[in-house]
């Protein structure tokens, strides 16, 4: 038996499952989705297959000639969810299993009509990374395990279906007042990147290949937040080869969405916390668009090599932006990293494993495991190479490097075979041996200065001696000017200190998410009361974990808030996604 990733009862020993068939029905009077998938092997099996689950309801499974086959769930593992084995008749090539979701299953939210911008109708999405799909859909659910699918979906016919996959007709469904949507995706995909969504949408093309989907509320604003799109394909088309996936469209969710953008392929997820009415936040778009190509074309194997999806992405997407707005915004963006990367550290101690790149994850809950370590840590390791090498040696080595594992799932040791074949001695000469399974921050990593950067820091530097910015001048900074700024600043201000903040700009007032989350958590920790109103409808109306853990951590970090933590959660918490709920409950449980 050999299961080679530890999040998953998958043995590819067993056979591989290569192709899916789906034919589902959504039910929001449920809240489940039910029916058939058909999975299809790559060569013919027999004997046991190990398939993942998770919360799932299986009510038979079929061979190819609809004969009954035994299956048995094993028991539930908190984290693995429920493997279900299903005895093969030999020679094997295909077979069905009939089964419905739970309604908690953890890639799933199903919104009422009044969590959505229109409020009339339902609402239902999914978020498979890391290890969710086997809530959705029986399947050997680790990144090694590529399929191809095709789906046909029916839902009440006043709602759209999209999907990250090329869509086929849709047409009147069998049941009375349905309709069915059909899909296919022909390229092989990691099972995490499998994606619906169902609801009252509407879409609008911003160029010849990229489009933008959202409530009809939300059209105008998205489209316009977002225009650049196309401009941003070709800029990372320069740096990375073709794109491969035909379209960039992008979905923009509903605001309990719990990231700021998942890159389903040919559809990414946007959270709309990104729409600033300024483009300022658009680099989270170049950020899901990059992982076209590092993470959907080269993919981690497992949850350890996650680095090499994240930490490449992040690179390419301030390569993006550095095409796009030049240097100084690139540095302005990695010193933010750089920040929150220290932060992170920090926080687990320069010594914790949580620190290294490749991760030793086994028996973890990935969604546990999530930190800014293999974003910002692989940035500055990949910026390392580029700089020891030379722009032009390093941009050759990575278009190779995709060429060579397009629809692969590679791990962090075949990543390095790699580097060393192509970049003989650079490794040892870095020690990328120290980067990949050491801890902390390594001394030679790369610096990103810029007089901007080092103008805003000094201000915010010599606060405690008393100095304050200049206010016009200050009111005229960016919103990354502003970021780097309040990073910079003390986090625990006197009340007088936060009252002139708030007083002289307005941030409690903020419609850019990411300052106003800087603002509320540094006024949190100094347990500034009058910014608890703002908090509280905040964390009513968003879900992005990235604004929701640091203000619980905030709010329940102080000893006169902790009360006020529980009863908001408790509040809002049937409104924030699985995994949101998940992560805010270890917050509030410690
Ligand atoms: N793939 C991630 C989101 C993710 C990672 C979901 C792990 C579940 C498990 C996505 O590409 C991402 O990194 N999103 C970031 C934005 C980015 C600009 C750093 C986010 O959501 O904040
Ligand atoms: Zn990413």
């Amino acid at each position: 038996m050999s299961r080679p990733d530890p999040h998953s009862f998958a043995d590819l020993d067993q056979g591989r499952v290569s192709a899916l068939d789906l034919d589902l029905a959504v039910d929001f009077a449920t809240s489940r989705i039910l029916g058939k998938a058909t999975l299809h092997l790559a060569a013919p099996a027999g004997g046991p297959l190990d398939l993942d689950t998770r919360d799932l309801d299986v009510a038979a499974v079929r061979a190819a000639d609809g004969s009954d086959l035994v299956f048995e769930l094993g028991d539930p593992d908190p984290v693995l969810g429920t493997p279900l084995r299903v005895d093969l008749p030999a020679g094997a090539e295909s077979f069905t299993v009939e089964y419905a979701t739970s309604p908690e299953a953890s890639a799933l939210q199903w919104l009422e009509p009044a969590q959505t911008a229109g409020g009339e109708h339902p609402y239902l999405f999914s978020q498979c990374q890391a290890i969710h799909a086997r809530s959705v859909i029986p399947c050997q659910d680790s990144p090694l395990a590529r399929f191809t699918f095709d789906a046909r979906i029916t839902v009440p016919e006043a709602l759209t279906v999209v999907m990250a996959a090329a869509p086929g007709e849709a047409g009147a469904g069998a049941a009375p007042g349905t309709r069915t949507f059909s899909f296919a995706m022909p390229q092989a995909i990691p099972p995490y990147l499998f994606a619906l969504a169902v609801g009252n949408l509407v879409s609008q093309d911003l160029g010849p290949r990229s489009r933008v989907y959202t409530e009809p509320e939300m059209l105008e604003k998205s489209a316009w937040e977002f225009a650049d799109v196309d401009k941003m394909l070709l800029a990372a088309e320069e740096i990375f080869g073709p794109y491969l996936w035909d379209r960039f469209d992008f979905l923009v969710m509903p605001p309990s969405f719990p990231y700021g953008g998942m890159e389903n392929p040919r559809l990414t997820f946007l959270t709309p916390t990104l729409l600033a009415g300024d483009r300022s936040l658009v680099n989270v778009l170049a950020h899901e668009l990059a992982h076209s190509w590092t993470g959907n074309l080269v993919t981690n194997a497992t949850m350890d090599d996650f680095w090499l999806n994240e930490g490449f992405t992040v690179w390419a997407e301030r390569r993006i932006l550095e095409k796009l707005e030049g240097l100084e915004a690139k540095s302005l963006a990695a010193a933010i990293g750089r920040n929150g990367l220290m932060s992170a550290i920090e926080s687990f101690g320069a010594d914790s494993p949580f620190t290294r790149l490749q991760t030793d994850s086994a028996g973890s809950d990935p969604d546990e495991f999530y930190s800014l370590v293999p974003y910002e840590k692989g940035f500055l390791f990949v910026a390392l190479l580029e700089e020891t090498v030379g722009r032009e040696k390093f941009d050759l080595f990575v278009k190779k490097y995709i060429e060579t594992f397009s629809f692969k799932s590679i791990t962090t040791a075949q990543f390095e075979e790699f580097l060393n074949a192509e970049l003989p001695g650079v490794p040892a000469g870095i020690d990328a041996e120290g980067w990949i399974r050491g801890e902390g921050l390594p001394a030679n990593s790369p610096a990103f200065t810029s007089a901007r950067l080092e103008s805003l820091e000094g201000q915010a530097k010599t606060w405690s001696d008393g100095a304050r910015p200049d206010v016009a001048a200050a009111k005229e900074w960016t919103p990354e000017d502003w970021l780097i700024f309040l990073q910079a600043l003390p986090q625990t201000l006197s009340p007088e200190d936060c009252a002139w903040l708030d007083g002289e700009f307005a941030l409690t007032g903020q419609g850019n998410s990411e300052i106003l989350c800087s603002w509320l958590s540094m006024a949190l920790n100094s347990g500034y009361e009058p910014v608890y109103d703002r908090v509280r409808s905040f964390l009513g109306q968003v879900g992005r974990m990235k604004y929701l853990k640091p203000l619980y951590q905030a709010l329940y970090g102080q000893e006169k808030s902790r009360a006020l933590a529980k009863e908001i959660f408790e509040a809002n918490k049937d409104s924030y996604h699985p995994i949101a709920r998940g992560g805010i409950e270890r917050i509030l449980g410690g």
